[in-house]
């Protein structure tokens, strides 16, 4: 059964999320589990940015997803943004992703956003869900060999 609670209602959850989204988000070295520890501590809000969701099966956290003021530096234009959706790989496909990004947008919707922005290399799967293609991006985080699209979605 899934369940998804704002990350401020278990913020105990904070280190074991942190290491899931190193590793789903493939980012290695080029993030710092530390920093993302930290990060994820200045989301512990229901009603402000930055503020993140986490999904659990039967009590584990499997997933998260956050919506952030700003997020990139060549984009300080835009905002707010969806940011860092990711799924655990052994819970993937079973319509996890879909119902935290329901929520999110749901969430931006109700704290008066007008659009959301994010910004993936995966554009494909949120092109299903209304998502459409703006810009491309090169944030430092991904090597220049992958394609980043910058999206929006008008609520
Ligand atoms: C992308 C991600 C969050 C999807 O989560 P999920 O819970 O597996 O997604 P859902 O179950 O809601 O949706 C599954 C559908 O999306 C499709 N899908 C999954 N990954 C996809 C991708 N990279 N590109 C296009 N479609 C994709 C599946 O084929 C499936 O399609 P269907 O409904 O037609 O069968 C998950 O694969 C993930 O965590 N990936 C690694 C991190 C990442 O890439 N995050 C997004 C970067 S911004």
């Amino acid at each position: 059964m899934i369940d998804i609670q704002f990350l401020a209602d278990c913020p105990e959850v904070i280190p074991a999320i942190a290491c899931l989204h190193q590793i789903e988000m493939k980012l290695g070295s080029r993030s710092n589990f530390q920093r993302t520890v930290k990060e994820f501590q200045n989301h512990v809000n229901r009603n402000t940015l930055p503020l993140t969701l986490v999904a659990f099966v039967n009590t584990i956290p499997i997933g998260s997803v956050s919506l952030v003021e700003f997020e990139l530096k060549s984009h300080t234009h835009l905002s707010p943004w969806v940011s860092s959706l990711f799924v655990a790989s052994a819970y993937q496909n079973r319509g996890i992703g879909k119902c935290l990004m329901e929520k999110i947008v749901a969430i931006g919707s109700e704290i008066g956003c007008h659009q959301l922005h994010l910004y993936t290399p995966v554009s494909d799967y949120f092109a299903k869900s209304g998502w459409t293609v703006i810009d491309k991006a090169q944030p430092e985080e991904y090597p220049q060999s992958v394609e980043i699209l910058v999206m929006q979605k008008k609520l």
